[in-house]
């Protein structure tokens, strides 16, 4: 598909198909071609649930504000973002160690930087969280839409009780919730609406 198509045609889907299901290798394969997204030091902090189950869905949707389309997608993807993800631990370090973009005593700088300055805070290891894992959520929803896959994003939830639904750890957060699959044709979406221009939205300096 031409990039600008996946653009223009890229819709938060509302009406899915209850009777198509989508195959888990082409998940698969969206969700890995997403992960080329970019992310603060390549740290990639971020993890994805599939919730695929009739009775695994029927769970969340309760916890999704009862919106029908929990119900009716056939795939639905909790984003998790990592507030902790640049840390020591993240194997991605070695990785750069290994490849000789890095040694230990300047990622010792870099983490110092990341602990005293860039998420020192509460809010600053959200923010690297949310940041980072929205870009997956964005990639997903492009390449799915390239692949004839309908998305759509949602943060209508409690985040609490999704946490406690599938383990997610404390200092994680749950992004937002994407189904996705393929459109009922038989409902139509409302008219896409305004998006503010280039004028209404920018300043120059
Ligand atoms: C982070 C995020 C959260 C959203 N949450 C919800 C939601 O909980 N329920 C819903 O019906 N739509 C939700 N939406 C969909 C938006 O309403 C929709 O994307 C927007 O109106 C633009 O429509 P379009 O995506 O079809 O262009 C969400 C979108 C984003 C990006």
């Amino acid at each position: 598909m031409e990039f600008n198509n996946v653009i223009n045609e890229r819709r938060a889907a509302t009406f899915f198909d209850p009777k198509k299901d989508l195959d888990i290798t082409l998940l698969e394969e969206i969700i890995n071609e997403a992960t080329l997204a970019p992310s603060c030091f390549n740290t990639q902090p971020w993890g994805v649930v599939v919730i695929k189950s009739q009775e695994a869905r029927e769970e969340l949707f309760e916890k999704a504000c009862q919106q029908p389309k929990v119900k009716e997608a056939p795939v639905t993807l909790a984003i998790i973002g990592k507030r902790t993800g640049y840390e020591r631990e993240n194997s991605i370090w070695d990785e750069k160690i290994k490849n000789g973009y890095l040694d230990e005593e300047k990622l010792k700088g870099i983490l110092s930087f990341c602990n005293s300055s860039l998420f020192a805070t509460l809010d600053q290891k959200t923010a690297y969280a949310a940041r980072n894992s929205s870009l997956l959520a964005m990639s997903i929803m492009y390449v799915a839409q390239n692949r004839g896959v309908a998305t759509h994003p949602m943060i209508g939830f409690d985040e609490g009780a999704v946490k406690k639904l599938y383990d997610i750890e404390e200092e994680d957060i749950v992004t937002m919730l994407i189904s996705m699959g393929y459109p009922d044709e038989s409902r139509e979406l409302y008219p896409r609406e305004k998006r503010f221009t280039f004028k209404e939205i920018s300043k120059i300096y």
